[in-house]
């Protein structure tokens, strides 16, 4: 019987070993520019209770409406896989009490995956990761710039250039009324001509009409007032501020009062990051300000701000900008050997050797010497390391340096000496 062939699900993908140092170079520098600001991490789980991310990212939203995983769990509880990381974080800092004390700040950042039924296109996956973080506790503009000025500097440690970076404020709830209503009275006289969608959007998140890429409602917002023009005096105030603090520490940026983010719970100031190379699929990453949440979810009223990064996509930038990244894999040391008594002898260095802290391997298969050296070559090995007769009689190793072919005669003893020599060069 044939048996069929079982791939991985549509949207997905997999990470192969030969991929895996670019991903520890980019997580490694999430980890330090995180510790540099001063950022803890959290890991939150994979799955939350469906209500989470109703309540938390918004009924209205698409994401909720039409691209989480919603499920049933064998007891009957109803959860949803991770969309995207804010909520979670939220509904943790609320549960473990480290919001408790009045004036409480929290700083946190997080990587993992989220889960989201988008359709698959180049750049845009049902799995896909991110590097976030989200700070708690302070309403100042500082707040929104010093989150800003993280997200930039983590672009510019990973060696990602050509970004643009677009900011804009929807402003606090009143301003955030006042925009909606004012948006509704420019397009109800033009609902007829918005797509399916944007017509029921009108009723229910008029914002979002502003980030449909459909023809249609482009068209239909041409001339719209723009979210700026609503703010409120605080809220203005705020994001000028914001706007000078970006610019003083100079990080290039313009104003884009269209911006709009998938989700319900932004409050004030809004960015994206696109990257050039990308095509469609551009932003990198983006966050905001979402005074409420916290609150919402059943906290104290709480102030926050965070952004996300995706890695897939930074990756991607990465690799059509023709940056290069630092291969952080270990130099390999391959043992080779003739015969049975050598082999012995080379699974006792073996493991000598990693209990010194240096990444060998060796053929287990028994192999000829031809076949292990292919093996040691396939392998990328830096430094193959030969025993044989002589060698065990004269207690010495043959060391070959794989990139120069210059062999060299070790005698046994100094052996991980020599090779923590070289391999620091
Ligand atoms: P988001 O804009 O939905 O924000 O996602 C952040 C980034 O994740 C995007 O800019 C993009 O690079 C990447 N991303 C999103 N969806 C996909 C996908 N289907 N495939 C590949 N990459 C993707 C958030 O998730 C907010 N939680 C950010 C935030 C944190 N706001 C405040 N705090």
């Amino acid at each position: 019987m044939a048996v069929m062939k079982i791939q991985a699900p549509k949207g997905t993908l997999d990470l192969l070993p030969a991929e895996a140092s670019k991903w520890h170079f980019v997580e490694g520098l999430a980890h330090e520019i995180s510790a540099i600001y001063h950022y803890g991490e959290i890991r939150t789980p994979i799955f939350e209770s469906t209500d989470l991310f109703h309540r938390g990212v918004g009924e209205t939203s698409d994401m909720v409406r039409k691209e989480t995983y919603d499920f049933e769990d064998r007891g009957g509880r109803k959860l949803t896989l991770r969309p995207e990381g804010t909520a979670g974080a939220a509904r943790a800092v609320i549960e473990h009490g480290l919001l408790d004390q009045q004036g409480s700040r929290v700083k946190v950042y997080y990587i993992g995956p989220n889960v989201r039924y988008e359709r698959p296109q180049k750049g845009r996956y049902h799995i896909h990761h991110q590097f976030g973080i989200e700070a708690y506790g302070v309403s100042e503009a500082e707040q929104d710039a010093e989150c800003i000025q993280l997200q930039m500097d983590f672009y510019r440690r990973c060696g990602l250039k050509d970004l643009a970076l677009r900011v804009n404020s929807l402003g606090d709830r009143e301003t955030k009324q006042k925009y909606r209503e004012m948006l509704v009275a420019f397009l109800s006289p033009k609902r007829a001509s918005l797509s399916e969608d944007s017509q029921r959007r009108l009723d229910e998140n008029p914002l979002r009409i502003l980030d449909s890429k459909l023809p249609e409602d482009v068209a239909a917002c041409e001339g719209a007032p723009s979210a700026i023009s609503a703010l409120s005096e605080a809220s203005r105030a705020h994001f000028e501020r914001v706007c000078a603090l970006l610019t003083s520490a100079q990080v290039p940026f313009t104003v884009d009062s269209t911006l709009v983010r998938g989700f319900d719970y932004y409050t004030g100031t809004l960015w994206e990051v696109t990257a050039g190379g990308l095509g469609s699929q551009a932003a990198v990453g983006g966050g905001g300000r979402y005074d409420n949440l916290v609150e919402h979810l059943g906290g104290r009223p709480t102030p926050a701000v965070g952004f996300g990064c995706g890695l897939e996509r930074l990756l991607l930038a990465l690799e059509a900008q023709g940056a290069a990244l630092p291969n952080s894999d270990r130099k390999l040391v391959w043992l080779a050997q003739h015969g049975d008594v050598a082999k012995e002898h080379n699974l006792k260095l073996l493991a000598e050797l990693r209990a010194a802290g240096i990444a060998t391997d060796m053929d287990l298969a028994g192999r000829g010497m031809k076949g292990q050296l292919k093996a040691a070559s396939n392998a990328n090995a830096a430094f193959t390391i030969v025993v044989g007769d002589d060698e065990l009689a004269t207690n010495v190793v043959q060391l070959k340096n794989f990139a120069t072919g210059e062999q060299t005669s070790v005698p046994r003893d100094q052996v991980v000496g020599k090779l923590h020599e070289l391999l620091s060069r």
